[in-house]
């Protein structure tokens, strides 16, 4: 498999956006560690490095969400802690050794590509239409601009 980012997971929010280039990027990381034969243990801290991202780009992801008043809000916050229920079962069967690290990076990856295109856009969408705007938008550019500029 090979991760990478891609123009087409740009769903024009800048923190959104911004947070994905991460996530991914951390796949990308756990993906080396697993062609480079790292001990198992490295292996896992990363996993679990991951999973704490993801976890917090959730919790960012929700408040932009409650702040502009989505009305898709509860469905999408089950969409992600089901899928961080899912993630738990996976790294607790690769610690005892019973699944293999390749398996939860290809079914995060997976998720998470079809997540941003099919929900996640959606919330971009969205934030361009509404009135109401999240809170410290006007500091995006100051924070977050460096990052989007090395594309
Ligand atoms: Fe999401
Ligand atoms: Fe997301």
């Amino acid at each position: 498999m090979h991760i990478y980012w891609d123009k087409q997971f740009e769903i024009g929010n800048t923190l959104i956006d911004t947070e994905h280039r991460m996530l991914i990027m951390l796949f990308r990381k756990l993906d080396i560690a697993i062609k480079t034969r790292q001990p198992h243990k490295t292996i896992l801290r990363i996993i679990v490095e991951a999973k704490k991202f993801a976890e917090f780009h959730f919790i960012s992801e929700e408040n932009l969400m409650y702040e502009l008043n989505y009305p898709e809000l509860a469905k999408h916050e089950v969409m992600h802690s089901q899928l961080l229920a899912q993630l738990e079962i996976l790294i607790s069967r690769i610690s005892h050794k019973r699944e293999f690290p390749d398996d939860l990076l290809f079914f995060m990856n997976k998720w998470l590509v079809t997540h941003i295109g099919k929900e996640d856009s959606k919330i971009a969408l969205y934030a361009m239409n509404s009135e109401q705007r999240p809170i410290g938008e006007e500091m995006y550019s100051q924070f977050l601009a460096a990052i989007h500029q090395t594309d």
